[in-house]
């Protein structure tokens, strides 16, 4: 075969999917139309791990010449934003990118770049006996960043916008306001603001005026047709082949997370010593989807206990030990979870005094990043469930050897003891999976 393709840029867990993209058809129409139409201004918002970044990236291949992108990281500050995107933009102004493309930024424009440029390094040199903090300069308005990208003929991504301090994502509205008014000098001028939340109000804050300027685009975790389509174009790329037993248990396992589902594809390659397309096609065998199960559990579950450390910390000395109450009757539940009703049934089922207004406090504390967004809340169902199906497991395992003590009139989980967590998973797994299987028959 002549068009070789390695595993490794075929199943990308960790890095936006290009090979393999699956098109988001409920979102896709939305996005495009946003992004083709003069001054819009986006909010793409969801779940971490709901594919943003991956649907960003390959449809701004698709329709813009360039963009650049800043990523935010806590505490970082709005100067540090514009500075970001200032720089990224040096390429266009200085000779480095102008032979290969189409853009011509005028002198004029060319000349107020480097000024800047200037100034921002003069400001850096002076103060670089006591800290090294770039100074934004006066004249590095937003107006002034938005004439040097629209010149580019680029937009601007920023990334996990979430993280910014709240004090500055109403700045952003404002620059973003800008950005819009300056639509008809430059057509292709917009920012993208991106964040793992739950609402665009999360991302970005911005006035009623702007409403119909300003477009929100959800993107939902990925359904079933969605990962099977994944495994289908990893499998013709590779020339091997999932029977769909296997592809099933994928599915299943991955719980609308594409990670999981480019995780448990890649081990099963590596088990099977796949790296790059094969010559003759493979048949993947049930046996190296079991191997795939135990090396990503194997993987995870030192994350994992960090993770489930810092969902469950007590935080001061309360009367119940309410995220582990909490989790551990979620745990009873299958993987798509239970209402907050059904929970607590669950828990009056160990001690009748618990109150519901705890469950309500836990259930949103744990959506949150503070408590590792163990849960997620599906509006659809109006269920919880874990936000990652191998959590549950973990929960199970765990709650099953950890031992309550009574002290006074304290209920007391004793610390998990050293128990082989990965073995203990795994025959969980494969215990459930005799079950699923047969029901995954039935359904399809
Ligand atoms: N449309 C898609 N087709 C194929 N794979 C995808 C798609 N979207 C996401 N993935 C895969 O899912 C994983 C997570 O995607 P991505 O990083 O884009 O999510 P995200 O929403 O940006 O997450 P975060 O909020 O943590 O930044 C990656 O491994 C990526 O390759
Ligand atoms: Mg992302």
């Amino acid at each position: 075969m002549s068009n070789k393709k390695e595993l490794h840029e075929i199943f990308t867990p960790t890095k936006p999917a290009r090979l393999t993209f699956v098109e988001r058809d409920k979102i896709n129409d939305k996005l495009v139309n946003s992004l083709r139409t003069p001054g819009k201004q986006l909010i793409v918002y969801g779940h971490s791990g709901s594919g943003k970044t991956t649907l960003l990236v390959n449809k701004l291949h698709q329709l813009y010449e360039f963009h650049i992108t800043t990523r935010c990281m806590q505490g970082i500050t709005f100067e540090q934003i514009i500075l970001d995107a200032f720089d990224q933009l040096n390429p266009f102004y200085t000779e480095e990118i102008k032979s290969e493309t189409s853009i011509n930024v005028s002198a004029e424009i060319k000349n107020e770049y480097l000024g800047i440029k200037t100034k921002i390094n003069s400001s850096f040199s002076e103060k670089e006996t006591s800290v090294k903090k770039r100074v934004l300069p006066p004249q590095l308005t937003p107006q002034a960043l938005a004439k040097f990208i629209g010149e580019t003929k680029a937009c601007w991504v920023i990334e996990d916008f979430h993280k910014v301090d709240e004090e500055y994502r109403t700045l952003l509205s404002q620059i973003m306001k800008v950005f819009m008014d300056m639509a008809d000098d430059y057509r292709t001028l917009k920012i993208i603001a991106i964040g793992a939340v739950n609402t665009a109000r999360l991302v970005v804050k911005y006035d009623r005026e702007m409403n119909n300027r300003v477009s929100e685009i959800m993107v939902p975790l990925m359904d079933k047709v969605e990962l099977k389509e994944i495994l289908v174009k990893g499998e013709t790329l590779l020339n091997i082949k999932f029977p769909d037993e296997i592809k099933n248990l994928i599915i299943h396992y991955s719980n609308g997370i594409a990670a999981v589902c480019h995780n448990l594809a890649l081990n099963i390659c590596i088990s099977l010593n796949i790296n790059e397309t094969v010559e003759k096609e493979i048949e993947v065998i049930h046996d190296s989807f079991e191997k795939a199960l135990k090396t990503y559990i194997d993987e995870s579950s030192d994350s994992l206990k960090e993770i489930f450390d810092k969902a469950l910390k007590l935080e001061k000395q309360t009367k119940f030990d309410n995220y582990k109450i909490v989790v551990k009757a979620l745990s009873f539940f299958q993987q798509d979870g239970a209402t907050k009703q059904e929970i607590f049934q669950q828990i009056k089922k160990e001690d009748k005094k618990y109150p519901s207004s705890n469950l309500s406090f836990c259930l949103d504390k744990l959506r949150k990043e503070e408590r590792s967004e163990l849960i997620k809340f599906d509006e659809a169902s109006g269920k919880y469930s874990f936000y990652d199906p191998f959590y549950r497991v973990f929960a199970l395992v765990y709650f099953k050897n950890v031992v309550i003590k009574q002290t006074r009139k304290k209920n007391v989980y004793d610390e998990i003891p050293e128990i082989n967590l990965v073995e203990k998973m795994y025959s969980q797994i494969l215990e459930e999976l005799k079950k699923v299987k047969g029901d995954l028959k039935l359904s399809g």
